[in-house]
């Protein structure tokens, strides 16, 4: 792999996406790790990150200079183009002069090096730091300066190292990508073939590996990590796996018949469908608190899940054999927000309410352990699941249980899924699911407003539309949706959806409020 050394910023995971997005393999490992650890892991290449410290500071996060001894080719980034410059002899200072945002680089390109070579050379880069690189170490070419950094990017072409004081990771510095791309492939001569193909066929030969001839047991849930990851284990181990999909009442329009006709079809996998929407609802009724219902949601969920999970146990002992695994599709940000052998601190607590039980008596297969979402993604379509499913935007686990504010009933989310429906098919129509995050539909069952339709007066509900920009749900914008989509979504659904009489528009940015209502 290619290694990401963490420096703390939270560049790392984007860094570690850009070099698979140069379709190469790439991992995220702490600052803290030794050299000896790095050499285990026999990297190609070495991405050094950004991080928040400054390199004086009394404790600011080093690295072992052991790393940079090991004769592997080595791009340090802001932070990292610092600790690369003071650990080789270099000289970083306070210069005095800050650069945040957008500022002008001049490149040299005259030389043919390997990392900037062929970029214009004058061109805006995305600066964050305060401390800069006074004197590039000895035997380096001084490759960009801008008006208040003499030292914005060098080179030793000799050795393998680079290092660039700007983001390149981020898309406000255009050429960003043909810098990583350059040093991957040019500079260190790693070749582009890490692909969906290459991951599904590594994949299922693990899965085979672990699994054997024990049977798994899969939850499904319409989302997109769900369905890839049950789908990858089915290519696996084929029936041996038996998906479970607990439709507890709460799902959008549609979403029950793509898993049960569209993904079944696709995958050929053998599913268990539990109706568990009486249950569910007569759980909530008469609750109105957010927290409370997702804690029923979850409670209700995993009693579901376990139910079906002891008549699989006993099926499958009836004929000798054994239930052993059970599949998650935790996704690799998860992996290293929550520390998982990164040593990262604990960045966000995530949402699990929709999860499994805790005391399982399981192993767990979790083959989209080293993925991000959008590699994921890619592998779904590889493997010729349904697009409604595979580009689906997120959707909570509690569903619309948590988008009706008030007590969640039968009528309201009939009401709800409808002007869901309206919303959703209005928005792919016009083009826009690429633009929007994702756009929760909110019925305000407390709520009534007065209104005419036709010669009569109506008191009817509000619905909220929702629409978000976001890169990773932590903050949002709301997006600036063109007025004829708006106009003709509110007019279908105050015309086609009975009891509401209003349609508006959310326009809170988060923070301060959250994507949800609830
Ligand atoms: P908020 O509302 O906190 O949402 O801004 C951030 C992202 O998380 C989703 N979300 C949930 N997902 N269970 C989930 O599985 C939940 O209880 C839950 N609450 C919020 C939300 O849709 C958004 O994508």
């Amino acid at each position: 792999p290619v290694l990401v050394v963490d420096f703390g910023a939270q560049y790392a995971q984007l860094i570690a996406r850009r070099v698979r997005e140069a379709s190469v393999y790439s991992e995220i490992v702490p600052h803290t790790i030794t050299a000896d650890e790095i050499r285990a892991k026999d990297p190609i290449g070495i991405v050094l990150s950004g991080g928040p410290s400054s390199v004086y500071e009394p404790g600011a996060p080093s690295l072992d200079p052991g790393i940079l001894e090991l004769g592997v080719p080595t791009l340090g980034i802001c932070y990292g183009f610092q600790v690369m410059a003071q650990q080789l002899g270099g000289e970083v200072a306070h210069t005095g002069h800050r650069e945040y945002g957008s500022t002008a680089a001049t490149v040299r390109v005259d030389d043919g090096n390997a990392l900037l070579g062929g970029q214009p050379e004058h061109q805006t880069v995305w600066m964050s730091h305060g401390d800069s690189v006074a004197v590039a170490p000895e035997g380096f070419d001084v490759l960009a300066s801008t008006a208040t950094t003499p030292v914005a990017a060098f080179a030793n072409d000799e050795q393998g190292f680079y290092g660039v004081q700007w983001h390149p990771e981020v898309k406000h510095s255009p050429y960003g990508q043909d810098v990583i791309e350059n040093f991957l492939h040019k500079a260190a001569g790693i070749p582009a073939d890490w692909n969906p193909d290459n991951v599904i066929a590594e994949q299922v030969e693990r899965i085979r590996a672990q699994v054997g001839s024990a049977r798994v047991i899969s939850a499904l849930s319409g989302g997109v990590d769900s369905a890839v990851s049950t789908a990858l284990v089915h290519e696996a181990v084929g029936d041996q796996l038996t998906a479970v999909f607990v439709d507890h009442g709460l799902l959008r329009k549609g979403e029950r018949e793509q898993v049960q006709q569209d993904y079944v079809a696709a995958t050929g996998v053998r599913l268990v469908t539990i109706d568990a929407a009486d249950t569910f609802l007569a759980a909530l009724a008469g609750v109105t608190d957010p927290e409370e219902k997702r804690k029923i949601i979850g409670r209700e969920f995993i009693r579901a899940f376990e139910q079906a999970e002891r008549d699989l146990v006993a099926e499958a002992a009836a004929s000798g054999e054994k239930v052993q695994f059970l599949v998650q599709g935790t996704l690799y940000p998860d992996v290293v927000e929550s520390g998982g052998g990164t040593g990262t601190a604990n960045i966000k607590s995530h949402h699990n309410v929709g999860g499994l039980p805790e005391d399982l008596q399981f192993e767990l297969v979790e083959p989209l352990r080293t993925l991000f979402k959008d590699e994921v993604r890619a592998i779904g379509r590889e493997l010729g699941l349904p697009e409604a499913i595979v580009g689906r935007q997120p959707f909570p686990g509690p569903g619309l249980g948590i988008r009706i504010v008030g007590e969640v009933t039968r009528d309201r989310l009939e009401l709800l899924r409808e002007a869901d429906a309206i919303a959703r098919a209005e928005l792919t129509a016009a083009g826009l699911d690429g633009e929007i995050w994702q756009c929760p539909v909110v019925l305000l069952a407390d709520v009534r407003s007065v209104g005419v339709q036709g010669d009569g007066r109506t008191y009817g509900h509000p619905i909220v539309l929702r629409p978000v920009s976001s890169e990773d749900a932590m903050t949002a914008d709301w997006t600036r949706l063109p007025y004829d989509v708006l106009a003709k979504i509110s007019n279908r659904i105050t015309n086609e959806v009975r009891e509401v009489n209003r349609v508006v528009l959310d326009v809170t940015s988060k923070p301060p409020g959250t994507i949800e209502w609830e």
